[in-house]
C-alpha cells in the first residue's frame, strides 16, 4: 500500500527521514518528495511549506502523481482547549478553515457553497490512532482542528476560534489537506502534537518545542504504521 506522510515544515518531516534513511527523492512543483519502502508500505514523505495553499498542492501531488492511497499528516499545533498542553497529541475528528468568510451573504463563517464548514476525518484511521494510544498508555485527544493562514498568538483570537468553531487546536494546513483528501476520496488522519497555546507567548513556545513536539507526533505515526493502517 502507498501511504503519504505529509508535514508542513522541515522540522516536522526530519524525524521520519531519520527513521527511514534509505529514501530516493523526486522534485515536483518546487517540493521534494522522499520515497521509501518501510514498515511494509511504500511511503511518500514530504513537507509542503506552511499554509493551506502549499499543503493542498503537496497532498494533491502525493495522491494524483505518486498514487498515495492513505494520508497521514504529522506535525505541531497550537492548543486551544485548556485540556491540551505542550507535547500532548491531538487528532482531528473534523476540520474547518476559520479564515473563510462569506458571511456578507448570510453564510456561517467557514462555509463554502457546495461544500461545508467542517470536513470529517476518516473514522477507521482515527480508531486505529485511539487503539495505538491506548496500547502505548498515552493520552490522545480527539477534537476539532481549525486551520488558517495565520500563526495565532493572542488570547483574543484564541477565544474567538473556540467560541466560533468549537476548535480544540489551531494550525495552518489540516483543513486544506482534509479537503483535498475528501474530494479525492483518500482516507486521512490529521495528527498534531501541541507546541504552544496560541496565546501571547506562542511564538517563544513554538520555537522552543517545535522539534520535540514534531518528534512526538512522528513517533506516534510510526507506531500507527507498525500496528497496520
Ligand atoms: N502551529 C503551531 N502553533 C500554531 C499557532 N499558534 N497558530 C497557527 N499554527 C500553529
Amino acid at each position: 500500500m502507498k501511504v503519504a506522510i505529509l508535514s508542513a515544515m522541515r522540522e516536522e518531516i526530519t524525524p521520519f527521514l531519520e527513521k527511514y534513511p534509505h529514501y530516493s527523492v523526486q522534485e515536483v512543483g518546487g517540493n521534494t518528495y522522499y520515497l521509501v519502502k518501510a514498515e511494509g508500505y511504500e511511503i511518500i514523505l514530504a513537507y509542503s511549506k506552511i499554509g493551506k495553499v502549499h499543503s493542498a498542492l503537496s497532498a494533491s501531488t502525493m495522491i494524483l502523481h505518486f498514487g498515495a492511497e492513505k494520508l497521514i499528516f504529522s506535525g505541531v499545533a497550537g492548543g486551544l482547549s485548556p485540556k491540551l498542553k505542550v507535547g500532548d497529541l491531538v487528532i482531528a475528528n473534523k476540520l474547518c478553515q476559520y479564515d473563510v468568510d462569506i458571511s456578507a451573504f448570510g453564510h456561517p463563517l467557514g462555509f463554502i457553497p457546495e461544500s461545508s464548514v467542517y470536513i470529517q476525518a476518516d473514522q477507521k484511521l482515527n480508531a486505529l490512532a485511539k487503539t495505538v494510544a491506548q496500547e502505548m498508555g498515552i493520552g490522545l485527544h480527539e477534537g476539532i482542528i481549525a486551520s488558517g493562514d495565520s500563526f495565532i498568538a493572542s488570547a483574543e483570537k484564541k477565544k474567538w476560534l473556540i467560541e466560533t468553531f468549537g476548535a480544540d487546536a489551531v494550525e495552518m494546513e489540516g483543513a486544506s489537506v482534509a479537503n483535498v483528501c475528501h474530494l479525492l476520496k483518500i482516507p486521512f488522519c490529521i495528527l498534531r502534537s501541541i507546541s504552544d497555546s496560541a496565546d501571547g507567548e506562542a511564538d517563544v513556545s513554538f520555537d522552543e518545542f517545535l522539534e520535540s513536539s514534531a518528534k512526538i507526533s512522528a513517533d506516534f505515526v510510526e507506531a500507527m504504521l507498525k500496528k497496520g493502517l
